[in-house]
């Protein structure tokens, strides 16, 4: 497996951020600005309630970052497991986010650690959030058919801030998208799916999916979507 099987083309943005601009490090900002407590609540609580997060789950959050939105949820549960390719990222995370011995944070490549990573069996709940789109149409079908297959415990996934192809003219309101520009996961937002083209994807691997709307307070509600899904058949 590639060191890189997402196209995300950010990687190296967090070592230009300031050592404590932890929503800047993730891009999630407005006009340059980190979002605030009020937006990061209602993703927080989107993800708990999506994911049924209880006190005993023990969490998997895919491409975590620095591990300033896996904390909010490792709060809520029994602690976990974040991966991210970023060694700057991680860093951060271990440094300033890790509490105790059962938040963990991994260097690693997203869709290798989910086809190769050790006791996949600890985990019950697995997040995506804000990277999702930079997988292509074969590794996103990988990452989901191994989450099926090897995670057995895991009953429900999160994917987070998609950008919905139904709705792509509400984000390009000053120009039109290039020419392949909705369909190349290396792009600004990576690859635009709508809600069904997302639901066929996890249909073929094993999971049903069920769009999320944000309520139209949160900062991306008009051109994003996010899904969760749970196990239709065993991996
Ligand atoms: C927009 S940030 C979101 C971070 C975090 N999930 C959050 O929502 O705060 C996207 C993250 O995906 C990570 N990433 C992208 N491709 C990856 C891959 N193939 N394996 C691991 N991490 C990846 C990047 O390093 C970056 O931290």
């Amino acid at each position: 497996m590639s060191s890189d099987s997402s196209r995300y083309k950010f990687k190296h943005h967090p070592e230009t951020c300031d050592p404590e601009d932890y929503w800047g490090q993730v891009k999630r900002t407005v006009n340059g600005k980190p979002v605030s407590p009020e937006q990061i609540g209602l993703i927080v609580d989107s993800i708990r309630d999506g994911l049924q997060l209880g006190s005993d789950d023990v969490l998997l959050d895919l491409c975590c970052g620095n591990g300033a939105l896996t904390s909010h949820l490792f709060d809520g549960c029994a602690g976990g497991l974040g991966v991210d390719y970023s060694e700057f990222l991680i860093e951060v995370a271990n440094r300033r986010f890790s509490r105790n011995p059962s938040e963990r944070y991994l260097l690693a490549d997203a869709l290798d650690y989910v086809l190769n990573g050790q006791n996949p069996g600890e985990f019950t709940k697995v997040l995506c959030y804000g990277a999702f789109p930079y997988f292509g149409p074969d590794a996103a079908r990988s990452m989901l058919r191994g989450l099926n297959r090897r995670f057995g415990r895991v009953t429900h996934l999160y994917l987070g801030q998609l950008p919905d192809k139904s709705r792509i003219g509400r984000f390009f309101t000053d120009r039109d998208p290039a020419p392949g520009e909705a369909d190349d996961p290396g792009s600004l937002l990576g690859l635009w799916r709508t809600p069904d083209e997302l639901a066929a994807l996890a249909e073929d691997a094993g999971w049903t999916a069920r769009p999320i709307h944000q309520p139209d307070r949160f900062f991306a509600s008009h051109y994003r979507f996010d899904a969760v899904l749970t196990r239709r058949r065993a991996g």
